[in-house]
């Protein structure tokens, strides 16, 4: 798969996509099912899943960074440093992001138990990013990630995630339970394998009636 070197480079000054995909492999090796993929995604995907961010919005979330194929296009699009959130489970990809993107919060924690104090910098998130392995979750670990991701997240925010599979891989279930939706925004061939990106939002309510009828409001005809 066409790990992003230059954009490595471009980051980080030194030469050291190889620790990276050692770091990745390795973890990988000890949680297959938790890092789901032999090797960081593809430059394509990292500009598909980040081509809805605007630098400047906000603050940005990002979940299960890998060694942070993501972090390092969000930062290439004008997303400062300081807007980006990293939260990684596994302590030595932590330790390579943070090598690679010194001014990038990275906080080791599973994404499934993001406490209410988590981030006290951050009053609202604009938008999230994402990839965990989701297929690989169980429903209740779905529902506090993504109760957990929209607690902080400012109207109009979503969380883009991506998918090796045919579907959202959120179930249908879950997202209806928490009033959300999931959209497919786009997908990448040119990836080994192919992925797709959604998008999770809040349902919009429907409006709430405000006016009220002329003839309505003044009651039945009285003559
Ligand atoms: C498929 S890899 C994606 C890495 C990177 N985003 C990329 O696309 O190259 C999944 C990443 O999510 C992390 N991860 C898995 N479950 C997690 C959880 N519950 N909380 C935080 N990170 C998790 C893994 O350690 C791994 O780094």
């Amino acid at each position: 798969m066409p790990f992003s070197d230059d954009l490595w480079a471009r980051t980080t000054g030194h030469d050291g996509p190889v620790r990276a995909h050692m770091a990745f492999f390795g973890s990988w090796l000890r949680r297959p099912l938790r890092v789901a993929a032999l090797a960081p995604s593809g430059r394509p995907l990292a500009r598909l899943i980040t081509d809805w961010i605007e630098p400047g919005a906000g603050p940005v979330l990002e979940l299960g960074a890998g060694t942070g194929a993501f972090t390092a296009e969000l930062l290439a699009k004008g997303v400062a440093a300081k807007d980006i959130h990293v939260i990684e489970m596994d302590d030595r990809l932590a330790e390579v992001l943070s090598e690679r993107f010194p001014e990038v919060q990275v906080t080791v924690a599973n994404a499934t138990s993001l406490s209410r104090d988590a981030f006290p910098t951050v009053r609202e998130f604009a938008a999230a990013i994402s990839g965990l392995p989701v297929l690989a979750l169980s429903a209740p670990e779905q529902i506090r990630i993504l109760s957990g991701v929209f607690r902080r997240m400012g109207p109009g925010g979503a969380l883009y995630q991506f998918t090796y599979g045919p579907r959202c891989p959120f179930s249908a279930q879950v997202l209806a339970r928490l009033g959300l939706r999931g959209q497919r925004v786009g997908g990448v061939v040119r990836n080994l394998p192919p992925a797709s990106v959604y998008r999770i939002s809040r349902h919009v309510s429907p409006p709430t009636i405000t006016a009220i009828d002329d003839d309505v409001a003044a009651g039945p005809p009285t003559t």
